[in-house]
Parts: structure tokens; sequence; C-alpha cells
């Protein structure tokens, strides 16, 4: 296994980081650096340690998903893009719904604020629905009648079109997102199981191999890998499994 592709598929492993203590994230990313290319941090771990936790992370060499979503008026967000890109974060989301003022805003803050201190601008992932959201729901709560697929392609093509540079999305939806985004719109996509693994309480979920091979550029692991009896050999195992399925998916 050459240590080029190894860093490759390390690249696109993301660890969720959904823990309420700073001695659990740091155990976490001491363990596992190796392994993983970003952490995710996301609402219960930032609402308990605040930014003593990014600091950690990019003490030991990782690089971050701010998983914090934001939904607001458009100054409010781009408030908070600015404080958050001062950081120096690597990844952050916003939920699509805001609309395009307030995704254009996101954007427009982040470049601007990555600027004036010296940094690469983040990533800047959208939220189509959460997956919690069905159809039922979006109908009848949220008063949203078209059909929920047709909806998350929608909201993607609006992420672009503001200006974001991909989405956080199931893996089904890769296919569709791919179609009316783009190749070069990152597609983040969480619930990845390796095989034989527990499920959890995710619904609709994927192997790593599957991920790859539908064109997924970046994969949310948490429970697999930091409830497993041995971690690193659990993390090991998903970035190899990883690895071999971009060599096929690259013969292809
Ligand atoms: O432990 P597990 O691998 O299920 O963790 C997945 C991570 O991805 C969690 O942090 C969860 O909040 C996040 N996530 C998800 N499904 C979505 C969006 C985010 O599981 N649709």
């Amino acid at each position: 296994m050459s240590e080029i592709n190894y860093e490759k598929a390390k690249e696109k492993l993301v660890l969720a980081l959904d823990v309420n203590t700073i001695d659990e994230a740091k155990e976490l990313v001491y363990d596992l650096k190796d392994y993983v290319g970003t952490f995710k941090i996301g609402l219960q771990l930032f609402t308990s340690q605040g930014p003593e936790v990014i600091k950690l992370v990019h003490g030991e060499g990782g690089k971050i998903f701010f998983d914090g979503k934001f939904h607001d008026i458009p100054n409010t967000v781009a408030k908070a893009s600015a404080s958050l890109v001062q950081h120096g974060i690597t990844f952050f989301n916003v939920h699509i719904i805001g609309g395009s003022k307030m995704l254009a805003a996101a954007v427009k803050q982040s470049k601007d604020t990555a600027k004036q201190c010296g940094l690469p601008a983040p990533t800047i992932l959208g939220v189509t629905i959460l997956t919690s959201i069905g159809q039922r729901t979006l109908a009848d709560e949220l008063g949203i009648s078209i059909d929920l697929d047709e909806y998350v392609g929608k909201l993607a093509k609006l992420a672009k079109d503001s200006g974001l540079a991909g989405v956080v999305a199931s893996a089904a939806d890769v296919e569709k997102i791919r179609k009316t985004c783009g190749e070069d719109f990152t597609i983040l996509c969480p619930a990845i199981r390796p095989s034989r693994a527990v499920v959890n309480d995710q619904i609709r979920v994927v192997t790593p191999t599957d991920a790859i091979n539908k064109g997924v550029d970046y994969l949310v692991v948490g429970r697999p890998i930091t409830e497993a009896e041995n971690r690193k050999d659990a993390a090991r195992k998903i970035v190899e499994e990883i690895l071999i399925a971009m060599d096929n998916y690259e013969k292809k």
C-alpha cells in the first residue's frame, strides 16, 4: 500500500467527535489522528467545550468540519461565519433553506475573513433536508408539498447557484446531485457503516465501498469507530476499505 494513496484515503474519512468532555475528545484525537483526515465537531461538543476543542484538534494536526448547521438572517449568519473562520476551520455547514441571500452572505463573509486572517477560505457545505424529516412531515407539518427527492435536488441546485462548494447528503441522493451540480461539487455523506457493523439508529446506511462507488468525496463515521473495542483497528480497516474502493473506482 503506497503512502500517497493511504494519505488520499485517510483524507476522505471524517470522524464525528460526538462526546461531551475535552478528555474524551482528546483521547479520540490522539488515538485516531493517523487514520482520520478531518474531525467533525458538532453542537454537542462545541456547546460543552467551546473553541478549546478546535485548538485541541489543530494542535494534533487534524482538520475540522464544524457541524453547526447555521440558519438565521443573512447578517447573523455572516457574523457567525466570520467568528468561526477566524479559528481556521476547514469545513462548515449551513441550512440551505435559509435561502440564497443567507448562503451568499456566508460565502462572502467567509472569503473576506479568511483573506484578512491570511487563511485558506473554508469549504461551506449546505444541508438539504435533515434525514429525520420524511415526506409526511414535509407535507403535513412544514406545508411543503413537492416530492422529497425533488426537493433535495432543488435545494442542492440553490446551494450551488448561491456559491456553496457542496452539500451534506445521503448516499442515495449522490447521483441526482452530481447530475444537477456537477463533478466538482463536494459531497459529504454520513450514515456510513462498514460491512458487518452495527447499524445503530441510522436508517439508510451504505458501506465505505458503496459510498466511493457512488462518488462521495468525504465519509462521516462516528460510532462504528468510537464505540469499537479497538478504535485504531476499526479506523484503519475503514481507511483500507476506502483505499481499495478508490483503486477499483479509478480503474473503471
Ligand atoms: O455515529 P454515526 O456514524 O451514526 O455518526 C454520524 C454523524 O453524522 C453524527 O455526528 C450525526 O449527527 C451526523 N449526521 C447523520 N445523519 C445526517 C446528518 C448528520 O448521521 N443526515
